[in-house]
């Protein structure tokens, strides 16, 4: 049973809009558990840090700008296949291209202040879970 977590935080649009409760909802419907959670604010520096994959991409400067810009949700959420299970909840990365019912479309406002991050393989999801919780903080 390889694979089943994935690591997510719930954006600071979604955080200032009030919208953490309902995001849980969905998160909590969509059969996964809470292993780890956390209210925290990434510095710009982390936020950097964090997607560091995008460096050369276009977007960087203001992702790193606007991850930093106000508190988010860190979570590790377990399901049997976590990691596409909740890239399916939270949909498109574009909200104009998100499924109907979806969290991005029905939270997100752009394709850049889109509500929810989810990772993208079972490696990541691992090293972004670590980059946010101590094990001590996991259960
Ligand atoms: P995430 O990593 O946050 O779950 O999003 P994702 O996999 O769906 O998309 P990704 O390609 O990894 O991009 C990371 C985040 O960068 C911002 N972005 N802005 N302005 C733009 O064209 C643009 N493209 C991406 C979004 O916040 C996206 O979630
Ligand atoms: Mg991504």
């Amino acid at each position: 049973m390889a694979g089943n977590r994935t690591f997510t935080m719930i954006k600071p649009d979604a955080v200032k809009a009030g919208h953490i409760g309902a995001i849980l909802a969905k998160i909590n419907e969509g059969g996964f558990r809470i292993v780890a959670m956390k209210l925290t604010k990434l510095s710009a520096e982390k936020a950097g840090e964090f997607y560091a994959v995008h460096k050369e991409r276009p977007f960087y400067g203001e992702l790193v700008e606007f991850m930093s810009s106000g508190p988010i949700v860190a979570a590790i959420l377990e399901k049997d296949n976590a990691v596409e299970d909740f890239r399916t909840l939270i949909g498109a990365t574009n909200p104009a291209e998100a499924a109907p019912g979806t969290i991005r479309a029905l939270y997100a406002t752009s394709i850049g202040e889109n509500a929810v991050h989810g990772a993208d393989s079972d490696e990541n999801a691992a090293i972004e879970g670590n980059f946010h919780f101590a094990g001590t903080e996991m259960f």
